[in-house]
């Protein structure tokens, strides 16, 4: 009887630590791919969509007639 108390006790600790373990990683990938979008945008999109993606980069500002790089305006697709 002890025997299948600690066993289902510990049970619940591997599946509690199992649970705290995938939802902390879970959260860290999460961040860190946030993380790794916000570094790429920065490299990649900045110049055109602008830091906030409104539209306020630096080529539509010096290019005449430039298109909307407004990415919360258009429509995607
Ligand atoms: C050289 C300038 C330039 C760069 C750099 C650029 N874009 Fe764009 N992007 C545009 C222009 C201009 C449009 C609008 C095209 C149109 O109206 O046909 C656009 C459109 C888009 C759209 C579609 C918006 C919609 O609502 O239809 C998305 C999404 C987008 N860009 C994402 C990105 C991402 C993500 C990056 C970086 C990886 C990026 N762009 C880099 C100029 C740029």
């Amino acid at each position: 009887m002890i025997t299948l108390v600690t066993k289902s006790y510990n049970l619940h600790i591997l599946i509690l630590a199992l649970t705290i373990t995938s939802s902390v990683s879970g959260e860290l990938a999460n961040e860190r791919q946030l993380q790794f979008g916000a570094k790429i945008f920065q490299q990649r999109c900045v110049l055109c969509h602008g830091d906030h993606g409104m539209g306020e980069g630096l080529l539509p500002i010096i290019v005449a007639k430039y298109p909307s790089t407004n990415l919360f305006k258009k429509k995607i697709y």
